[in-house]
């Protein structure tokens, strides 16, 4: 069986580090391990209008955003298939079938869309296509019968979701589709990097977040003025480490041959952390550490963005030539899916046969 890969964004903003460490690196990784028969990037502006349909404006700008942000990371057109999810008309014939076979009250147990709905406040009023987003990433995923789904942990209800519609649309119409598993990121960390204020997320709304896009100087601004330990009022007190951002964020970036370069006082992580527990380390040294760590990783990504974006046309001709791919993939699988549904009725000549023999012996 060939291994696809399928996974994506939506448009809502442009990509920090946090979607940088828990998921981008990683697909970069992957495209590039060669492990992989197909890889399909969408960016799912569909998806995105579910919860912002009063703001389509806000979707419009951030494509090109997100498009920038996927190849400065090293998303390669000729590896993996960039395409833009409204694009491809298939995914919605998909969710139309698919729904048939989803009851309301599993779509109500599902814990990513409830919390959603409470951190939107939905409650009383929730748009029907935002309620049943899950079944359109169903047919995202089986469109292209991925076999690998690379998302963050917030993302397996949708998994398990999918599988449950595949295994009661093949149960029901016989196999066609293909069963996706999800794929976490390795390192616990990079699961949900906080914001650099603290709090659990980084989130646009919160202006917590570090930019793929932010300048140099951006970028050292906000890590200097990132939020630590508060009890660690001076250089002599002990400090805290769990919970730290700073240390978060070290955890997510750095590696063992960083110190030689930058803070050759010590050898790795833990000597560091040792110290700052102990006391007699200050937030500035340990801050201005993190600040050379993430230049060095952000760098190439900010110099690649500035070539990418000498000639944003060409960005655009890209994600149009990978939608035609996806559409064509797309358009396959839903082929696939009437047939198996018996829906196909001009193609099927034993069904038009079988009429016409029934209509003449009525006679
Ligand atoms: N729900 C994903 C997010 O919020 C985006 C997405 C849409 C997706 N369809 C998908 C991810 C299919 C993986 C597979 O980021």
């Amino acid at each position: 069986m060939s291994k696809v890969i399928l996974t994506g964004d939506r448009p809502t903003g442009p990509l920090h580090v946090g979607h940088y460490v828990g998921s981008l690196k990683r697909r970069v990784e992957l495209q590039n391990s060669g492990e992989y028969d197909k890889i399909f990037i969408m960016i799912a502006d569909a998806q995105a209008l579910t919860d912002n349909a009063d703001n389509p404006e806000k979707v419009r700008q951030n494509i090109i955003e997100v498009a920038l942000d996927y190849l400065s990371c090293g998303l390669d057109p000729a590896k993996s298939t960039l395409f833009i999810q409204s694009q491809i008309p298939e995914l919605c014939e998909l969710s139309f079938y698919y729904m048939n076979l989803v009851t309301v009250s599993r779509l109500q147990r599902n814990p990513t869309v409830k919390s959603e709905i409470q951190m939107r406040n939905f409650e009383t009023s929730i748009p029907v296509g935002f309620f049943t987003y899950p079944i359109s990433q169903a047919a995202d995923i089986t469109a292209f019968h991925a076999t690998t789904v690379p998302v963050g942990e917030d993302q397996a209800p949708m998994i398990e979701q999918t599988k449950e519609i595949v295994h009661k649309f093949n149960s029901v119409y016989g196999e066609t589709l293909t069963d996706p598993n999800i794929l976490l990121p390795d390192n616990k960390v990079c699961l949900r990097l906080p914001g650099i204020d603290g709090k659990a997320k980084m989130s646009k709304s919160l202006n917590n977040c570090i930019y793929l896009s932010d300048s140099e100087a951006d970028v050292k601004q906000k890590i200097m003025s990132m939020f630590t330990d508060p009890g660690h009022l001076r250089v002599q007190d002990p400090g805290k480490v769990e919970g730290n951002p700073v240390f978060i964020y070290l955890e997510a970036f750095c590696r063992d041959e960083h110190f030689e370069r930058y803070c050759p006082d010590y050898q790795n992580l833990q000597e560091m952390e040792d110290h700052y527990a102990r006391g007699g380390l200050g937030d500035v040294k340990v801050k201005k550490f993190l600040n050379n760590v993430m230049q060095e990783e952000l760098e190439p990504i900010r110099k690649r963005r500035k070539e990418f974006e000498k000639d944003i046309p060409e960005i655009y001709r890209i994600l149009k030539e990978g939608s035609e791919a996806a559409e064509a993939e797309a358009a396959r699988t839903l082929s696939e899916v009437k047939n198996a549904m018996k829906i196909n009725y001009f193609e099927d000549q034993a069904l038009i046969q079988e009429q016409a023999e029934r209509f003449a012996s009525d006679k």
